[in-house]
């Protein structure tokens, strides 16, 4: 962790034992939906970081603007993944902590960003003191909480008067691209497993520029502003289907479930979609949407 310019250091949580995890497993801020993602995530820190954590960059300079990180910035990167954010975080001289629910990409953030040791650490629930940070930020995290209002009010609270929340999300419905993969799944006539819960109804919010700023301004941030970004993202065919197959996000998990046959079916389905996207190189050009969101404490 690089060193800290602020008085108050954050607690230092400790690893999760099978004692505490059963603990969470009876707390009511921790939903079916978190469960789930806790297993989706398990063991994926790798095949993330090769696919697409690539595309979770886009938004990275812009959501760090929103944030005003900068020079001394004590910024808390929630949810660092396999460390895109942290990096760039650190590029710009922020004092930079990082956190994941997942042990095996703090790991990897902590290989990627030398100095910076992540907490493992959930929302809604984060072990540090009332307004410890300048900053917080989410880079495609909330959109894999359980409850995405309590999340926020989370990040209002570890961030002191007049700093900065922002936060990104898929938007929905969304670009053509992010719904390839899908696509394919649902030729090859794969569902949803029973074990993975969609959002309950009351904790779910519209994924749209004026959802998101409400869903902030619900969460007591100040002057909640919101935008929409849409950028084509290149890669090739071949990389873009890895992620899915090795089990990444609620898509790997659909695909998965099909066994052998049913991957393989949604393989055949996926090669002839690519077409709508291929090249003349051979590469796909998939559009996305996503939004940003920031305001004030
Ligand atoms: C799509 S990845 C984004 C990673 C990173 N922010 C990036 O930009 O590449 C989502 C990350 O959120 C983490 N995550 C999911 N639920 C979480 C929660 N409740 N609290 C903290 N992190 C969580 C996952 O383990 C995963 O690393």
């Amino acid at each position: 962790m690089t060193e800290a310019t602020a008085a108050t250091e954050p607690t230092e949580p400790t690893e999760p034992t099978e004692a505490t995890e059963a603990a969470e497993a009876t707390a009511p801020a921790i939903t079916s939906f978190d469960h789930a993602e806790r297993r989706i995530w398990s063991g994926k820190a790798e095949p993330y970081a090769d696919t697409y954590a690539r595309l979770c960059a886009h938004l990275v300079p812009a959501l760090l603007d929103a944030a005003e990180v900068g020079p001394g910035t004590r910024v808390l990167d929630v949810g660092c993944g396999t460390g895109t954010v942290t990096a760039a975080a650190v590029v710009r001289g922020a004092s930079v902590y990082a956190a994941d629910t997942d042990p095996g990409m703090a790991a990897a953030t902590r290989r990627a960003v030398p100095g910076v040791t992540p907490h493992i650490a959930r929302l809604p629930e984060l072990p540090y003191p009332d307004a410890t940070f300048d900053a917080a930020v989410g880079n495609f995290v909330l959109n894999h909480v359980g409850r995405p209002r309590a999340a926020l009010a989370e990040l209002h609270r570890i961030t002191r008067p007049g700093g900065r929340v922002a936060v990104t999300i898929w938007r929905s419905p969304g670009a053509p691209g992010q719904s390839l993969i899908g696509r394919a799944a649902q030729a090859a006539g794969l569902t949803r497993p029973t074990w993975l819960p969609a959002l309950a109804p009351q904790d779910d919010f519209p994924r749209t520029p004026e959802g998101l700023a409400a869903l902030l301004d619900t969460a007591g941030l100040l002057g909640a502003e919101c935008s929409e970004t849409a950028w084509e993202h290149r890669c090739d065919p071949d990389t873009w289907w890895a992620g899915a197959e090795r089990g990444i996000g609620a898509i790997g998990q659909v695909l998965n479930s099909g066994g052998a046959e049913g991957m393989a079916a949604a393989r055949r389905a996926y090669d002839d979609l690519c077409t709508e996207f291929r090249t003349r190189e051979g590469l796909l050009v998939l559009p996305h949407v996503a939004l940003l969101a920031a305001g004030t404490v």
